[in-house]
């Protein structure tokens, strides 16, 4: 697909993934309609790369909405939708997990990407045809020890990507899921495990979900380990 004069809304995407990813795609041309519940930081970065700021929490149904209603009120459509923003917990021990933490997570990685799925849904299918993105996770290909919380979230990401697919095969509609292995990206916090100078670069992972949208024939699930 090409992507110069496409739309494209990318959520939780003040920093890490989302905000490379946002540069790239406007390099190729695109017009980013950039999203961040961190107003200040949002509105720093889009100024920044030359993104449209809109601020929206992913977790709260009204405020994708209004993210969707804006970018079709700017651009009068959406050529592409990326489900991108997340949150981690710190690994620990199932029985000992902060289900409060837990919870939140759940609203976040799994409710954000269906609120916005169903945003992108209603306006592609009004246009005919669209591009959803959804960031999932290597953790929702395999059972991760000390890392269940999350790894619940990415799997249900995943089976609502796969069955999103399916539902709009005949739509004019794609839905993409991206499985990015570990990344150096602010989603660990002050709580970087170990290993994390051994992570992928952000630049790579979004270079990779870039160039596979711009392929002609798109792969429907895109794993980034690294080369
Ligand atoms: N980093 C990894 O190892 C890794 C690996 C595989 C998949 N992923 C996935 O990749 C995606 C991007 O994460 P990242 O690594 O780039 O992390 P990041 O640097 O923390 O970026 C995520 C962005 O989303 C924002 N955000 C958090 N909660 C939000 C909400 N409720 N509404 C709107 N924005 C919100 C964050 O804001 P704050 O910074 O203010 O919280 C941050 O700007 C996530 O879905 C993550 O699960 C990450």
């Amino acid at each position: 697909m090409e992507l110069q004069g496409k739309v494209v809304v990318i959520t939780g995407g003040a920093g890490g993934l989302g905000k490379i990813t946002a540069e790239l795609a406007i390099k190729a041309g695109a017009q980013v309609i950039l999203s961040d519940f961190s107003v200040d930081q949002l509105n720093e970065t889009a100024a920044k790369i030359g993104a449209t700021p809109v601020a929206a929490d992913v977790s709260k149904e009204q405020d994708i909405i209004n993210l969707a209603s804006a970018a079709v009120g700017k651009f009068d459509r959406i050529d592409v939708w990326i489900n991108n923003a997340g949150i981690w917990m710190p690994h620990t021990p199932a029985e000992e997990m902060d289900l409060n933490k837990v919870r939140k997570m759940f609203d976040v990685n799994i409710f954000g990407t269906i609120y916005g799925s169903i945003s992108a849904i209603k306006q592609m299918k009004h246009q005919g045809s669209g591009v959803i993105v959804n960031i999932i996770s290597a953790s929702a290909l395999e059972g991760r020890p000390l890392s269940s919380g999350y790894c619940a979230s990415k799997f249900a990401v995943s089976g609502f990507t796969k069955s999103i697919r399916e539902e709009l095969r005949q739509s004019g509609i794609k839905v993409i899921g991206i499985y990015p292995d570990k990344m150096k990206t602010g989603l660990f916090n002050e709580n970087k495990p170990a290993d994390y100078d051994s992570y992928l670069s952000p630049e790579y992972v979004a270079n990779r979900i870039v160039v596979n949208l711009q392929n002609k024939v798109q792969m429907e699930e895109l794993v980034v380990k690294s080369a």
